[in-house]
């Protein structure tokens, strides 16, 4: 399950049913799927044959036209650059839609209608982040994620930066089991 914060209120979100609720209201829709399709180790073909039905009914909700698995861990080559990219607010022109089968990290929302709220991720969550969404991305200190990923055109995945400079005046703090401390720059 996800672990929803609003830095600015100093509040924690934990409950599953207030979760939803408080994304809902910034623009994020989340649920939470069911891992036990694949075991850890599943190639990438296995994952994606594994959430074929998911895959497709979010193709058909989201006009999504493909879907990938990405992976990152601390071995991937140039992370750091790759993580870089995505650290810092932007937006895309389209939705950045997420299944998480491994590992976490933290996304941040920079609402139009209220506080920033991060959003911590892990195996099971499944995140929609709508196209001209205000966010921006770190890994945990394990620099590990594994997800499945829709596009509708992986040009418009491209970031555009606000260059607004807030996501500095947010530290990404990893709550889960073990990751505590500050987390690793990394982005998605
Ligand atoms: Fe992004």
């Amino acid at each position: 399950m996800a672990t929803v914060r609003i830095p600015g209120k100093d509040l924690v979100i934990r409950e599953p049913l207030d979760i939803t609720a408080a994304l809902a209201a910034i623009g994020i829709d989340y649920e939470r799927w069911s891992l036990d399709r694949v075991g850890v180790d599943a190639d990438a073909d296995s994952v994606l044959h594994a959430y074929a039905a998911e895959i497709a009914e979010m193709k058909l909700k989201g006009g999504y036209v493909t879907a990938d698995v990405i992976d990152v861990d601390p071995e991937t080559p140039n992370l750091d650059a790759m993580l870089a990219k995505f650290s810092t607010e932007h937006t895309h022109d389209e939705d950045e839609v997420r299944f998480i089968v491994a590992g976490r990290g933290i996304f941040h929302i920079n609402p139009l209608n209220g506080e920033v709220v991060s959003i911590e991720v892990e195996a099971g969550d499944m995140i929609r982040v709508p196209r001209g969404t205000r966010h921006w991305f770190d890994l945990c200190t394990d620099r590990r994620i594994r997800a499945i990923r829709w596009f509708q055109d992986k040009a418009g995945w491209t970031p555009h930066y606000t260059h607004s400079g807030i996501n500095a005046q947010f530290e990404p703090l990893c709550f889960g089991p073990a990751y505590f401390g500050p987390r690793v720059h990394t982005g998605f």
